[in-house]
């Protein structure tokens, strides 16, 4: 992605996300991605964007493919994906996941559906990063579909055990009240 600055990755990515990541979160995605193609008008605004990631000798996940509202339905995604598969012929493995609404869209493009298994941590949607030697971690960062608490009564005292998946780690609260 050379020479794209976060100023041209603010026209409103990340559509539907209810905790999207910023636009310099966004730029280090691309960066930090082994293969990206984007779609840019003349100000070099940035349209639509396409990232995998890869061991380059075998497989490679394609993480993101987005196209800004205005401006799809022009043959963009399209190209997107036909640049990606392209640069990644090489590979034995091209994969991605997406829901099924968008399956015929892949289909056209000579992707086939599989069954896969997924891991989304909601906590960690923006992908902000964590504090080094945080003591806690923040109350929105707890993944509330694999939060579960259990209560007991120690005395007079209710202790309540939570766990949550942050980011690679699993953490466990105790609280008592
Ligand atoms: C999916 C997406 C990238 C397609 O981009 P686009 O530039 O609008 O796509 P194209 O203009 O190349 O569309 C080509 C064809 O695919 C169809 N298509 C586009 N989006 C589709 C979708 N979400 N589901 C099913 N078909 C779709 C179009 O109707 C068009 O068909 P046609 O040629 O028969 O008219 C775009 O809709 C988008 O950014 N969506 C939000 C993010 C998203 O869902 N990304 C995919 C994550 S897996």
């Amino acid at each position: 992605m050379d020479g794209v600055t976060a100023n041209q990755l603010s026209g409103g990515f990340f559509v539907g996300l209810p905790n999207p990541p910023s636009a310099h979160t966004h730029l280090e995605i691309l960066v930090n991605s082994t293969t990206v193609v984007s779609a840019r008008i003349e100000d070099e605004t940035v349209i639509g964007f396409i990232t995998a990631v890869s061991d380059g000798v075998s497989c490679a996940y394609i993480l993101h493919l987005e196209v800004l509202p205005a401006y799809q339905g022009h043959g963009i995604g399209t190209a997107l994906v036909q640049q990606m598969l392209a640069k990644l012929r090489h590979l034995y493995m091209i994969d991605l996941v997406c829901d099924p609404s968008v399956q015929p869209f892949y289909e056209r493009l000579g992707m086939r559906p599989v069954v896969g298994m997924v891991v989304r941590n909601y906590g960690r949607q923006s992908c902000d990063p964590m504090v080094p030697g945080q003591a806690s971690w923040p109350e929105e960062s707890w993944m509330p579909l694999q939060k579960a608490v259990f209560w007991f009564q120690a005395g007079s005292v209710k202790v309540a055990v939570s766990y949550a998946a942050y980011g690679s780690w699993l953490g466990i609260r105790v609280t008592a009240g």
